[in-house]
């Protein structure tokens, strides 16, 4: 049987130890590896010719990703988890005690469990690869780093630094790595093996060429001693229920288990990680976790990006701008950028000039290859050159006639087998694509603003859309670094449309008397990124209004918006971006709600709490029927696909594991109850709607609406 793990050498007293799982692209960590692992080091425990040992990776891109997610996701008992999670800690405390310097030399992406046996190594050497990634992610699965890393990770780089990797499970780059001391060197990616071949030898004659990790050399004297180590944990503490909420356990339990290692010692860390990891690994939380990591996983697997070699990007504005500056970043072809005036293109240039300049900044790329990408973008007034680019995307102003025009003239000039998408957020592709003369190459590529961070983009597509245009359209998304869902052309497509039906209620939870703080403050607590009224604001009471409005004549008396949003917009309350809105603004900051808003309206808000059940209930289940009659119409696929959508849309939160699978998780049969219960207190729309007792039927969302088979146009 092929085996994971093979000792070359040693030659003059060096060996490699290479990792090159057999029959996959990725080198895991999973039950096989560890008996191989015991195996290899039982051996290199024994040999007396070997002076010194690099762990290699026989893979080009990736070093090692981490545990067997598999496993992670099956596991139901703690005591299971403790038991493997404390062999694999034996064996790396048996690599970092073998006789003779180690060296792991990462080529590839090194995660998780990859990193803690690279900290369990003498000495971590990196290619100097931007686009490489060292990291710890567990947190974000839910669970901790628990194979040394909560323990060794801060001797290493110092307390502060370990904690901002752990509690947030960031990945760096290799030059932040070095900076903060998890690399000992960076070496050019070129020569990489005969650079480790030199540092390893000159290491072995006792003078390895490091200056000395920069561990703690900012805040050591803090962290030295008990009372500054508490400062430093006390804030890393608040900084974590600050930006969780208290709905994530894993970052606070990691906290305690780095606490336990510092104050009790190597063995103590150890033991607390164990103990740590086995909770978390069966709780709700994680299992959501790892449930949307594999439903993100799932989007960015796919057919690859067909050749595209010139695009052009119509209107320059807040989202035109945006989409030429990703084209040109990640896509690398000339974008030809048009607007009606200097003026717009101007400031998208500038836009997208800001961006790459973040981009350097943050030493994602180098200033020339910044330059080299600006240079990509070629603002117009006029049609020049479009008859030679693949693909229009096209982000003008909002107006039906606008764009059938604009589709139709489109089609004249540009090549026919060109893709015309647009980004319309409201509007029916079908509608806009009418006379064009290739309507089967009219898509919708509906992207969510800001477009550098949002990370969703639904590919809307028509009756008449072409398959090969929603493949080609699906594969660029993931080329983009987005994550594409495939969505049938439809009033608010699914995201808006869901969304509008819990703006909706909350709307009316206001006319009732509940205050703005009050609402926006459970529903943050509930886990979602900002409250309803907060995000009313952030989208516009125009274009809220605009889409009720749309939304209001496809679904009639189901979708019930206070008529008094219309006000607002006549009161100038425009939200976030004119600084007026449900909120006060002050220097483009959001202050405090707005108590004029309710003299406005005629509402006087009672001061007490509102129960954080009935209104979380009240704004989610209306997108839960909503979201049944969507899977039932094919406005979506699935229900992974939409709860995808929803969680890179809107930020679901991802402990919930999405929408349809909190309801599923909920109980499907008590959801249900509890909607036909607000249905006879509040309102008949609460009433299950038949695609949601179909789906009850059916024992959940997951059992009525599997993975779909073929993934194809959603439709
Ligand atoms: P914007 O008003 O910032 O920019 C639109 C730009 O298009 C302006 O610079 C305008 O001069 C230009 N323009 C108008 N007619 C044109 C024509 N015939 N040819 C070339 N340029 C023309 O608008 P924004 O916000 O960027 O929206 C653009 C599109 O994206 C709309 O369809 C909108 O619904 C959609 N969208 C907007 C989102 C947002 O949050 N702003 C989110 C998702 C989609």
């Amino acid at each position: 049987m092929p085996t994971a793990l093979r000792i070359e050498g040693p030659d003059d007293g060096l060996a490699v130890l290479v990792f090159d799982a057999p029959d996959s692209k990725v080198n895991v960590i999973g039950a096989e590896l560890v008996g191989e692992l015991a195996a290899a080091i039982d051996e290199l425990e024994r040999r007396t010719d070997i002076a010194g040992l690099v762990l290699a990776s026989g893979k080009p891109r990736n070093f090692i990703a981490g545990a067997d997610l598999d496993a992670i996701e099956r596991v139901t008992d703690p005591a299971e988890v403790q038991a493997a999670v404390t062999l694999v800690q034996g064996l790396y405390e048996r690599w970092e005690s073998l006789p003779y310097p180690t060296f792991a030399a990462i080529e590839g992406a090194c995660l998780g469990g990859g990193t803690e046996w690279a900290l369990a190594s003498r000495y971590i050497l990196v290619a100097d690869r931007p686009e490489l990634r060292i990291g710890l992610p567990e947190i974000r699965l839910g669970i901790l780093p628990g194979w040394g890393g909560c323990t060794r990770l801060p001797r290493r780089i110092g307390l502060a630094a370990a904690l901002d990797l752990v509690l947030a499970g960031k990945s760096v780059n290799p030059y932040k790595a070095f900076k903060i001391g998890l690399a000992d060197a960076l070496m050019p990616p070129a020569s990489f093996r005969h650079h480790v071949r030199d540092f390893a030898r000159q290491a072995m004659a006792g003078k390895p060429p490091v200056k000395g990790r920069a561990t703690g050399a900012r805040g050591v004297l803090l962290e030295k001693n008990p009372l500054g180590r508490k400062i430093v944990f006390d804030q890393a503490g608040k900084q974590v229920l600050a930006s969780t909420g208290g709905n994530y356990p894993a970052p606070l339990r990691a906290l305690e288990v780095v606490r336990a290692g510092l104050a009790g010692g190597r063995a103590a860390g150890l033991a607390a990680e164990a103990r740590g990891l086995s909770e978390l690994a069966v709780s709700r939380e994680s299992k959501s976790l790892v449930h949307v990591y594999r439903l993100a996983e799932g989007a960015a697997k796919g057919k690859a990006s067909r050749p595209l070699r010139r695009a052009a990007v119509l209107g320059a504005g807040v989202m035109g701008g945006g989409i030429a500056q990703l084209l040109a970043a990640k896509a690398s072809v000339p974008v030809r950028l048009k607007d009606l005036a200097p003026e717009p293109l101007a400031q998208g240039m500038a836009h997208a000039n800001e961006l790459f300049r973040q981009q350097v900044r943050r030493r994602w790329i180098t200033a020339p290859q910044a330059r080299q990408k600006m240079n990509l973008l070629r603002p117009t007034l006029d049609y020049g050159g479009f008859a030679a680019v693949d693909l229009v995307v096209e982000a003008i102003v909002e107006r039906l006639d606008v764009k059938q025009q604009v589709f139709a003239e489109l089609s004249g000039i540009v090549p026919a087998t060109a893709i015309l998408a647009s980004n319309t957020s409201s509007l029916s592709i079908a509608a806009i694509g009418k006379d064009a003369k290739h309507p089967e190459r009219v898509v919708g590529m509906h992207f969510f603003n800001p477009v550098d961070k949002m990370p969703l983009v639904e590919v809307v597509v028509g009756p008449l859309t072409a398959e090969d245009v929603v493949e080609s359209i699906v594969a660029l998304c993931r080329a983009l670094g987005k994550t594409p869902v495939v969505v049938k052309d439809g009033p608010g497509f699914l995201v808006n449309r869901l969304l509008m039906f819990s703006m909706a209620e909350a709307l009316t939870l206001l006319e009732e008397g509940v205050s703005i703080a009050a609402l926006d403050a459970t529903m943050k607590r509930w886990g979602m990124p900002m409250g309803p009224v907060t995000l009313t604001d952030e989208v516009g009471l125009d274009v809220a209004s605009h889409v009720a409005d749309i939304l209001g004549a496809a679904f009639g008396d189901r979708l019930q918006v206070p008529r008094w949003l219309g006000r607002m917009v006549e009161d100038g309350r425009l939200g976030a971006k004119v600084g007026r809105g449900f909120y006060r603004y002050a220097g483009g900051q959001r202050l405090d709600p707005d108590p004029a808003v309710y003299a406005l309206l005629g509402l006087s808000p009672g001061d007490e709490t509102p129960d954080p059940l009935e209104v979380s209930y009240r704004l989610v289940t209306p997108m839960l029927n909503e979201a049944a009659r969507c899977l039932a119409e094919g406005v979506v696929a699935d229900a992974a696909d939409l709860d995808l959508a929803m969680i890179m849309g809107t930020g679901f939160p991802p402990f919930r594991g999405g929408l349809c699978r909190w309801a599923d998780d909920e109980g499907i049969g008590s959801v249900r109850a509890r909607m036909e219960d607000l249905a006879d207190r509040v309102g008949p729309r609460f009433a299950p709607a038949q695609a949601f007792v179909d789906v009850v039927a059916a024992g959940g969302f997951y059992a009525r609406h599997p993975r779909a088979k073929a993934r194809g146009t959603g439709a």
